[in-house]
């Protein structure tokens, strides 16, 4: 394959809170191409925000990053400016979050939003230029031209989400990280925002990471599956490895609770249990405590991503060992 577009190398985050320190993410790497969309998915509390904000070097107070590399096309972003971070924000790597409401500002016009976007990043564009880019992204996304003089009110929430994903697309970026982006849709909505997604992806070259505990979600979307468990990456794949061939038994797991038929489950059972405190993570296997394989070496050594062939990575005792589950 070509260079990644995006990669991230041992990368670690802490949060310093007064009872300790939350290991929010650690040592977790993974490279993203162009083109390619990735799905990072694990239930809530596992790090996949904090890892996708560390990407644009957002990530909220106290939260840092103590170790590791985070490189876009070979440029280390830890080790950028503050100007040449914000130009990066936007032109190459854009970010739509959860809640489109909150992230319009209600009084202003959709034009005013992206004018502003746009200046910000090309200060000298033309007014009727800016004007004409901003109509012509709301038509790539399904929405008719002359809404641009509406408020974000006058809109449905699918519609504002498009539009939120029109605002991170307006400088042409290769990458939009989306973190948890339909959360507050219902399923219709839901499935034409993916379809918007995909639709996007090919006109635009795009490379997705799609942040979301639904794999349901991911499944539609993704070539490749990182799923992420107390802080750390415990499978990797491409999306039928992870799927039809799951390694870890928390991804197992994660599969036996997705409605979706597509994946051809006959029952559905919920997993027992939360994921694990981040200030005190259990020792070895973070997932041992709610592990259906638990074996004596889980809980006290730590299992490390290795390779099955293919690309397929799992950290998971049960192979290591030689075994097959
Ligand atoms: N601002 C913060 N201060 C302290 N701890 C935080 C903060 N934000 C997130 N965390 C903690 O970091 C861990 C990972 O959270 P998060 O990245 O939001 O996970 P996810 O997106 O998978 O739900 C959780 O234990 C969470 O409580
Ligand atoms: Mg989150």
């Amino acid at each position: 394959m070509n260079n990644p577009i995006l990669s991230i190398r041992n990368l670690s985050i802490d949060y310093p809170i007064t009872i300790g320190t939350v290991k929010a993410v650690e040592g977790v790497s993974f490279n993203l191409y162009k083109g390619e969309a990735l799905g990072l998915v694990g239930e809530s509390g596992c790090g996949k925000s904090t890892l996708g904000l560390s990407i644009l070097r957002i990530v909220r107070p106290p939260g840092k990053i103590v170790a590791g590399e985070l490189l876009y096309k070979s440029k280390d972003i830890l080790k950028l400016k503050k100007r040449e971070m914000l130009k990066l924000r936007g032109q190459n790597i854009a970010m739509v979050f959860q809640n489109p409401l909150t992230s319009l500002n209600p009084l202003l016009r959709l034009d005013k939003h992206f004018l502003e976007t746009i200046k910000q990043h090309d200060p000298k564009i033309k007014k009727d230029k800016a004007l004409a880019r901003a109509e012509n992204m709301l038509d790539s996304l399904g929405i008719e031209k002359k809404r641009l003089y509406e408020y974000p009110h006058q809109f449905s929430g699918g519609m504002r989400q498009r539009i939120m994903i029109g605002l991170g697309l307006i400088m042409d970026p290769d990458i939009i990280i989306a973190d948890e982006p339909t959360t507050s849709l219902d399923v219709i909505v839901e499935a034409g925002f993916i379809d918007l997604l995909n639709n996007l992806r090919k006109e635009y070259n795009l490379s997705i990471i799609l942040i979301t505990h639904n794999l349901g979600l991911v499944a539609e979307i993704a070539d490749r599956v990182a799923v992420m468990y107390g802080g750390k990456i415990v499978e990797v794949g491409t999306a039928d490895q992870v799927y039809h061939f799951p390694k870890h038994p928390y991804t197992r797991g994660l599969i036996c609770c997705v409605p979706n038929i597509k994946l051809d489950q006959e029952t559905l059972t919920t997993m027992e249990g939360n994921p694990p405190d981040l200030v005190t993570p259990p020792t070895g296997c973070r997932f041992a405590p709610r592990c259906p394989k638990v074996m004596a070496v889980c809980t006290s050594e730590t299992p490390v991503l290795t390779s099955y062939g293919k690309g397929q990575q799992a950290a998971c005792w049960l192979y290591e060992k030689g075994k097959a589950v």
